[in-house]
């Protein structure tokens, strides 16, 4: 019997698969979610993708899809990514693969962000989830102390490397009222790459998937 949440996926998946136009260059995402709508991409004849990560890549040149460096590229019309958290008004926490600096940065390259998810990633408020924080390695400590002061509690993902080398503190309980202004203030810190707040990349359009089939909210 196939998982519910992976059909959800899968649903969500080939929501989105209608936003994407023949001849696209599209920025691709990272995680479960992205791998169903990758599977769906065999049959759709884009001019090529962006990664957000090094395995998305991998799964992409697996298709024969050509992989484009962003910086070749001028902006992208669409950006498909999946989430951990999403609240009301399109504002996410990601990185649960570690994927969020890269994954940010295509984001922001991109008109629209769509993100799709299964109903178990909307949240009323952010941040039972962790925030990832990737961080420059010689830095650690340091960032740790600086997020226990903003009345954070750093876990250090032990023995993962991210695509540019870095390393994640997974934030627990850090204040989230105001997620804008801790997206900034995170950033803000000396040794701080990227973190996973994505309320400036926020998503435009979220496919929504639950047992009764796949919601479309815009915001
Ligand atoms: C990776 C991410 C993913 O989008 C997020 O973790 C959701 O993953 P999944 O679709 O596997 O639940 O931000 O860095």
């Amino acid at each position: 019997m196939t998982d519910p949440k992976l059909a959800q996926k899968q649903a969500a998946a080939a929501a989105a698969l209608r936003y994407i136009e023949d001849g696209m260059i599209l920025g691709v995402g990272t995680g479960s979610t992205v791998n169903c709508l990758i599977q769906l991409l065999d049959g759709v004849r884009l001019k090529g993708a962006v990664a957000s990560s090094d395995v998305t890549e991998a799964q992409l040149k697996a298709l024969g899809i050509e992989i484009f460096d962003l910086n070749a590229v001028g902006e992208l019309d669409l950006y498909i990514d999946g989430a951990d958290e999403i609240n009301a008004a399109g504002e996410m926490i990601k990185g649960g693969g570690g994927a969020l600096t890269r994954e940010k940065i295509v984001a922001a390259a991109a008109k629209r962000f769509i993100c799709m998810v299964d109903d178990s990633k909307t949240v009323e408020k952010l941040g039972k989830f962790p925030v990832a924080i990737e961080v420059l390695p010689q830095a650690r400590s340091y960032v740790a102390r600086e997020l226990v002061k903003l009345g954070g509690d750093p876990v250090y993902r032990e023995g993962f490397v991210t695509d540019y080398g870095n390393v994640i503190l997974d934030t627990y309980d850090l204040p989230l009222d105001n997620v804008s202004e801790m997206e900034k203030t995170l950033n803000n810190i000396v040794g701080v790459v990227e973190n996973g707040i994505f309320a400036a990349q926020s998503a435009k359009i979220m496919l929504k998937a639950s047992a009764n089939g796949v919601e479309t909210v815009t915001f």
